[in-house]
């Protein structure tokens, strides 16, 4: 694996993703912006922390820098938003401040949406702690909260100024944790990389502490890094960015339906993958036998292909109509032409989706 940093290519806001010596660039990194007369601020969760204790001291952290929130889906909210403002403001941070997330996606978003906003924003880098933000939401700048309305309704596209991954952290990430990362890893392959795909097929099991892990995550990151550069803001008529939501309409309607907490987010992606899968095999763009390779790699990476009690199906179909990524009133989805490549689809018949959430446990 190269020792290089990986570049986001975005002009004037391009960053580095680095994977090589990740904890020594850090401290560099750190002790380079206070030799510029700029100022680092951390916010973590308790979790990190406690799994970390010294990872941001090593860095050049002092504790007055670092504000530990409670671990979980509910400090993604405007509560902890406005705590982590009043933590820059109480310490009277001015925009010379540079803001570090040290955790998984919900540090990242909030973190991120803090740097957007404070002062009219500040810089910010993100330390990903977990599978799933390394592959995924540490990339491409979208950051945010939730309302009680829904997921995501607040936030602001805002780069970071550099990712630091280190797979050495993942270390103490737990089995159900790594797994629900590995469904992001898996929707790569199925997306834009039949290679990765397969690759992933051949493992006998992957965890954190598999030789093959770093690669992989660098892939990933390679493909997310390729989709940002050429639609950052997911603007375009069809394809680009959205197509990094394969399996998401579902997951996000599982996730919506059965209650935060019930799937962790890669769980209901496991599932949403399977979904999409059939319906591009019930679209004509699959052969059926595709349903018994995904089924296959996601069972194989300890993620569910159908839920694990019935839900409403009405419900659900209304979570999906209210999806952000629908357009015109329609149903918006990922599909798949091949495995390895993806297209946005429009206009799905509303009966052949729940036909398939039936097939996945519905009722
Ligand atoms: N997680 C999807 C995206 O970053 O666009």
């Amino acid at each position: 694996m190269s020792t290089q940093p990986l570049m986001v290519q975005l002009t004037e806001r391009s960053y580095p993703i680095h994977f090589s010596g990740v904890a020594e660039q850090l401290k560099a990194d750190v002790a380079t912006l206070r030799a510029a007369g700029r100022s680092v601020r951390a916010i973590s969760d308790a979790r990190v922390l406690n799994a970390h204790p010294h990872y941001l001291a090593q860095a050049g952290f002092q504790d007055n820098e670092v504000l530990a929130l409670p671990a979980g889906e509910p400090t993604k909210s405007v509560e902890f938003f406005s705590q982590c403002l009043s933590f820059l403001a109480g310490q009277a941070a001015n925009r010379d401040c540079t803001l570090f997330a040290f955790g998984g996606g919900v540090i990242g978003d909030l973190a991120g949406y803090v740097a957007a906003s404070y002062l009219r924003g500040i810089d910010f880098y993100q330390i990903p702690t977990t599978l799933l933000s390394m592959v995924d939401s540490s990339v491409g700048g979208k950051t945010g909260i939730n309302l009680p309305e829904g997921k995501n309704l607040v936030g602001a596209f805002w780069q970071p100024k550099a990712v630091y991954v280190d797979s050495e952290l993942l270390q103490t990430l737990p089995p159900r944790e790594f797994a629900a990362g590995m469904a992001e890893v898996i929707k790569y392959g199925m997306l834009a990389d039949r290679e990765l795909f397969n690759d992933l097929v051949a493992l006998d099991g992957l965890n954190a502490r598999s030789p093959e892990l770093p690669a992989i995550v660098r892939r990933c990151c390679a493909i997310k890094a390729l989709v940002v550069a050429d639609d950052e803001k997911e603007t375009a008529r069809s394809g680009g960015r959205a197509l990094l939501n394969l399996g998401h309409t579902f997951a996000h309607a599982i996730e919506n339906v059965a209650g935060y907490g019930q799937y962790l987010h890669g769980e209901a992606v496991g599932i949403g993958l399977c979904l999409a899968t059939r319906l591009s095999v019930a679209l004509k763009q699959l052969p059926i036998r595709d349903i018994v390779n995904v089924e296959r790699i996601v069972s194989q990476f300890q993620l569910p292909c159908r839920l694990n009690e019935a839900l409403r199906l009405e419900e659900l179909m209304t979570a999906m109509l209210r999806d952000k990524k629908n357009r015109g009133g329609q149903l918006r989805f990922v599909t798949m032409t091949e495995i390895g490549s993806a297209v946005t689809t429009d206009g799905i018949e509303i009966n052949l989706v729940k036909d398939l959430w039936r097939e996945a446990g519905a009722e």
